[in-house]
């Protein structure tokens, strides 16, 4: 795993948007994992800007998206789709129908999850795969169980996701209890994964992810059996690390 430390979350921002663009940039019809909440928005914000000055492209990349709310529409402001369109898709000149994100509408959660492995399948492994940290460990929509579900899923949010994610309703009851994710092994099928996280408050499931025991009671921890992780993190979340001069590992 190759750990860039870095000032503030803007910091962790340009670095991340600078890795997403030279993975663009090298391969112009790659495979890009893409994921939702706070801690992306800035990578997003930076990427949108040097595609509206010219400097990427991003018309012949096909993206794939972790996870979903089961029973939200694509235009409810709360789901992953609408938060794709509104903080990427729409702003720069990607295909939209070369945009995947698994289908909540779907309530048959077998279909749901049939059609979005197919999809994987026939799109193929990300070339490089975007990934947030839950503060359980989660990662997409994986939470803490007993074993690495493989594929797409559906899932029963834990009760410290879901309050997680109260910040983005009006009240409790409206957020969603369930979800479609990614699995694990497709996750892990990623050429590269660019892992992002920032915050003190994610700094004690940092060291238990990345230092700690690999088990699947903190998902992330499987990353560090991928050959080709970069965690992209500030200061605050790596404050409990213990981390070599250079900064990787
Ligand atoms: C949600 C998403 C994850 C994301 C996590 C952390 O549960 N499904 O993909 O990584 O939240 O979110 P944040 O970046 O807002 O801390």
């Amino acid at each position: 795993m190759k750990i860039y430390k870095t000032r503030d979350y803007d910091d962790m921002s340009r670095k991340a948007a600078n890795l997403i663009a030279a993975q663009v940039i090298m391969k112009p019809d790659c495979v890009l994992g893409l994921a939702t909440g706070s801690t992306p928005i800035g990578a997003y914000r930076r990427l949108v800007q040097m595609n509206q000055e010219g400097d990427l492209d991003f018309s012949r990349v096909t993206t794939v998206n972790l996870d979903e709310y089961k029973g939200i529409s694509p235009d409810n402001s709360q789901s992953y789709r609408y938060f794709m369109d509104e903080n990427l898709f729409n702003k720069v000149n990607i295909d939209k129908r070369m945009t995947y994100v698994p289908d909540g509408m779907e309530a048959d959660s077998q279909a749901a999850c049939r059609k979005y492995n197919e999809i994987l399948r026939a799109v193929g492994p990300a070339d490089l795969q975007l990934l947030g940290l839950g503060h359980n460990g989660h990662i997409g929509f994986n939470e803490p169980g007993d074993i690495f579900e493989k594929e797409t899923h559906c899932v029963t949010l834990s009760e410290r996701t879901i309050q997680a994610n109260r910040r983005f309703f009006d009240s409790e009851e409206e957020v969603p209890r369930q979800a479609y994710t990614m699995g694990i092994g497709t996750i892990m099928s990623a050429r590269n994964i660019l892992l992002l996280v920032a915050g003190q408050d994610k700094a004690e499931i940092v060291k238990n992810a990345f230092f700690g025991p690999i088990t699947p009671r903190v998902p992330a921890s499987v990353l560090q059996l991928h050959p080709g992780v970069i965690l992209v993190a500030d200061e605050a979340a790596l404050s409990q690390c213990d981390l070599p001069l250079s900064g990787q590992l």
